[in-house]
């Protein structure tokens, strides 16, 4: 028995999990530690949300809220979604916790004891109207790169590049807008420059395990070689740097994030659950508990879990290092890349409520894709192939037969194997030859490969019944039906333990099929059906994907599309084409305000009385928020003055004031630009 940490990179928790998250990080990590788990090594499998940084304080500023109840909205999102994914985490915490920053700051106070960190004063960006210095997304500017106007002072975010703040052409404070000065700070600095040999030395010990992608990107950075890291910043939100000269300055994110593997596993401990009597945090973090310390991660986080995290693991001294980092590449969703601000996502959240009967497939249709080497594209049209080709026609029909047939000949009492022929022990032999394969790909994280290894197993089944026909068979030769029905349900067992680190609910429903229990996964290819042991009746496993349930995803990713660039650029889509007759028929005349109140107990309506030209009437507008009535007396507005009357709380408006919209939201009338008789028609 082994024991090993497992570790998911913890996103940020100011937006819901989508698809790319999912495949890169979890569903991997989950396979590993389930699969961990029934070979009975002693695992702990953490995960949680990364919930300091600047991109949530802007979040929190612009909905007036409190960082901390963005952050604790979007845990709880994240951590149900995970949960409905079978994500089988043992703690998924928050940095924002009591126990995380007690963490944070220790570690901070030790390396700081130790003399590990520069302190140096540098002239950093400060917005003098905000009265705050620019750290990071702060910041915005002109990419050196690529020419982008739109940059971060940490990163550009169209060309990828790193980024500094002194880095961006024309700066501007996003706060404020302003161009800010520069301003003397003094900051934290984690001197990686003095690792760099032992992090050669290191990484190069690892060559011949490490991912070919996770390896070239570390080996590039070396080689470019590695300069002093700030580890603190100028901001409100976060851990509080716990050192003199201190105040004002929180740890920075990327510091305080990665020891939260650290401080969760030791909130998990505390809380005694029996699955983990009698270990302690120390036993999977220390190097007296000898675990193996493993980061799931996507590709933009390597750097971090590959030399930074370990280059503070290594000064906190008694620490482990971490043993891999299977990072994978990115996933796209029809040929673009996940965009949040686009909108251009599959929502985990989303998904689990138009779909909560096919985790499953999901979770297939992601493994049997995984960003693994190159990038991968996640399509619509590919998820209803896999799930109605490889799980409904595969694996679903060959469960499904097996069991029905057992049912229908023997009342669900398995029947007794007689003699075997080649082609039945072949079959059998094969579920231990699946398992060994199987290991060995997930022992290389290589867990396409792995799942594919299952579904071959699946139709060697198929094929064994396709071939024996004992639906035909069970008219002339009873004895011998008997025996490929009985070899059948091994298989079906077999499949049972070998799909469960994949496909965890499909394993549990075929286990209640067969009416067995899980056993360790060194039992996968044993025989798993005695003779005379009674089954259950078949569930179906899988179902059919229809086009039409393609479609609506299809639409509704692009609507979602057109709704977010709508919004960006403020601009309202056109609406649909209306006749000339059409327009004709709404009568516009310039108005004259008389006379304005407020509407009582609301807060955007006021009550106008308007000269039309024809009459003087009341219509009732909703711009109480943008305009003073007693200033408003005189003004001069456009009227639709043959819209339908209508009661506004319980005040009949006869016609409308065409308002403009600014992209802010504020409104300004619609006025001609010399003075008009009111009753002048507009056309
Ligand atoms: O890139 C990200 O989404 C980061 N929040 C990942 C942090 S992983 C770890 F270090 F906590
Ligand atoms: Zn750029």
């Amino acid at each position: 028995m082994k024991r090993y940490t497992i570790t998911t990179a913890l996103p940020y928790a100011n937006g819901p999990l989508h698809l790319g998250h999912v495949a890169g990080v979890y569903i991997p990590a989950d396979i590993y530690v389930r699969y961990l788990r029934m070979k009975g090594d002693d695992v702990v499998f953490i995960g949680g949300t990364d919930e300091h940084g600047v991109p949530i304080s802007i979040k929190a500023k612009k909905e007036g809220v409190s960082p901390q109840e963005v952050v604790d909205r979007y845990h709880n999102i994240i951590e149900k979604s995970l949960q409905g994914l079978g994500i089988s985490l043992d703690y998924f915490g928050q940095t924002s916790s009591k126990g995380h920053h007690e963490m944070a700051s220790e570690w901070f106070k030790f390396l700081e004891a130790k003399g590990e960190f520069k302190v140096e004063s540098s002239h950093q960006y400060y917005d003098e109207e905000a009265k705050q210095f620019l750290a990071d997304r702060y910041l915005i500017g002109t990419c050196p790169q690529c020419g982008s106007d739109s940059a971060y002072g940490d990163q550009c975010e169209k060309c990828g590049t790193s980024l500094s703040a002194t880095d961006l052409i024309n700066p501007r404070s996003t706060l404020s807008g302003n161009t800010p000065v520069m301003r003397e700070t003094k900051h934290w600095y984690l001197p990686l420059d003095q690792y760099e040999t032992w992090l050669k030395d290191w990484i190069e010990s690892k060559k011949s395990i490490l991912k070919p992608n996770v390896y070239g990107q570390v080996k590039s950075w070396l080689d470019q070689g590695l300069q002093p890291r700030a580890i603190t910043r100028d901001l409100d939100w976060g851990v509080p740097v716990p050192a003199e000269g201190g105040e004002g300055k929180v740890l920075y994110v990327w510091f305080d994030a990665p020891i939260g593997y650290v401080s969760f596993t030791k909130e998990l401990m505390a809380e005694n659950r029996p699955e983990f009597a009698g270990k302690k945090w120390e036993d999977y973090w220390k190097k007296e508990g000898d675990s193996t310390l493993i980061h799931f991660l996507g590709k933009d986080n390597i750097v971090f879990h590959s030399i930074i995290f370990p280059s503070m693991l290594q000064q906190m001294e008694d620490y482990i290092l971490p043993a891999n980092v299977p990072a994978n590449e990115f996933l796209n969703l029809e040929g673009d890349k996940f965009s949040t601000s686009k909108n251009w996502a599959v929502w985990l959240d989303e998904f689990l409520q138009d779909f909560p009967a096919q985790t499953d497939v999901l979770r297939y249709v992601l493994c049997s894709n995984l960003p693994e080497t190159k990038d991968a594209d996640f399509t619509w049209k590919d998820y209803q192939a896999r799930n109605n080709n490889e799980l409904v026609a595969n694996l679903g029909n060959f469960v499904n037969r097996a069991v029905v047939l057992v049912n229908k000949y023997w009342e669900g009492k398995v029947p007794e194997q007689g003699a075997l022929t080649l082609e039945d022990e072949f079959v059998l032999k094969q579920a231990n030859e699946t398992a060994l394969q199987i290991t060995n790909s997930l022992e290389q994280f290589r867990f396409k490969e792995a799942q594919a290894e299952l579904m071959k197993y699946c139709s060697v089944g198929n094929k064994y019944l396709a071939d024996s026909e004992p639906w035909k068979l069970i008219k002339t030769d009873e004895v011998r039906t008997r025996t490929i029905l009985n070899v059948a349900l091994q298989v079906v067992a077999s499949i049972a333990h070998l799909s469960a680190p994949f496909l965890p609910e499909t394993s549990e429903k075929i286990r209640q099929m067969l009416n067995i229990s899980l056993k360790g996964w060194e039992e996968a290819g044993v025989q798993h059906v005695p003779a005379e042991h009674q089954i259950n009746p078949a569930s179906l496993l899988f179902e059919k994907v229809e086009d039409a349930t393609v479609e609506i995803q299809l639409s509704k990713l692009t609507e979602a599309r057109k709704r977010a660039e709508a919004e960006q650029a403020k601009v309202l889509p056109q609406k649909d084409n209306v006749t000339f007759d059409e327009f004709q028929k709404m009568d516009i005349r310039v108005g004259k305000i008389i006379a304005a109140e407020k509407v009582a107990k609301t807060k955007k309506l006021l009550k106008l009385l308007v000269d039309t030209g024809i009459d003087q009437r009341t219509i009732v507008s909703g711009i109480a928020e943008h305009y003073d009535p007693a200033q408003i007396i005189g003004q001069q507005v456009s009227v639709l003055v043959n819209l339908a009357p209508r009661a506004i709380k319980g005040i009949e408006s006869q016609g409308m004031i065409l308002m403009a919209e600014h992209s802010d939201g504020s409104l300004a009338f619609v006025q001609p630009d010399k003075s008009i008789k009111p009753g002048g028609g507009i056309a």
